[in-house]
């Protein structure tokens, strides 16, 4: 009897600094037999990070790796590195993970490391991005999941959501709007990443295949 082929699923570590939200969004979305990833492990640069129990409570390895231990970022990207090798890691998501990374790092990656960065990029780089937003005044605001370069908030756009920046927005609840808005869009892009289907050329990436839409079984005469 000939079997039913399975195709591997491509092994994700997720590394974060904080509350997880967007890890748990990636969590739920390989906890899906169709994903094409599944998340080895969690690495985590702040041993209080929030995310680590959400890790934990889905039953993924968890890691401390305190960058407070190291004397310098080269030291910590080599630990990091290590413990990447060790846990096998195919593909790497940063996910609210609050540390540059050193280009030779980065280099070791180069397409194969998403970041979720809560603007649309290129505006708005680094932090406080709501109140970025705020203060020039923009009607539109967002966020972004970006092939990862040695340039911080830089590099190849995979994805973006848009939402409305409203009279009464303040940075919290502009954040809100926002961060609903990644937890669709971050599984979204790994799913392509993990897939295969995406062509990056210089900045531009693409999808390789057209999007497949589900179609129901349906009743032809219903068409
Ligand atoms: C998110 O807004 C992410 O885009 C940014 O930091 C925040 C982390 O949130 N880099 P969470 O830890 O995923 O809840």
């Amino acid at each position: 009897m000939r079997g039913i082929e399975m195709v591997a699923k491509t092994r994700v570590v997720v590394l974060i600094s904080g509350g997880g939200s967007n890890l748990q969004a990636l969590i739920d979305a390989c906890a899906q037999s169709h994903f094409p990833a599944q998340i080895v492990c969690v690495i985590s640069n702040n041993p209080d990070a929030g995310g680590l129990e959400k890790a934990q409570r889905a039953g993924i390895k968890t890691r401390v790796i305190d960058h407070r231990d190291y004397e310098s970022r080269e030291a910590f990207d080599v630990a990091l590195q290590a413990a990447l090798v060790a846990a096998q890691a195919q593909l790497v998501c940063l996910a609210g993970f609050m540390r540059l990374l050193t280009s030779a790092f980065v280099r070791v990656w180069e397409g194969k490391m998403l970041n979720i960065h809560p603007s649309l990029l290129p505006s708005f780089k680094g932090l406080h991005t709501h109140s970025q937003a705020l203060d020039a005044g923009v009607k539109w605001h967002g966020c972004t999941v970006h092939i990862v370069v040695p340039e911080m908030d830089a590099g190849p756009i995979v994805v973006q959501a848009v939402v409305p920046v409203l009279p009464e927005d303040n940075a919290q609840t502009l954040g809100a709007r926002v961060l609903e808005q990644e937890h669709m869009i971050y599984p979204q892009a790994l799913k392509w990443l993990a897939q295969g289907s995406l062509d990056v050329d210089g900045v531009q990436v693409m999808l390789k295949t057209p999007v497949k839409i589900p179609y129901s079984q349906g009743n032809p005469s219903e068409d």
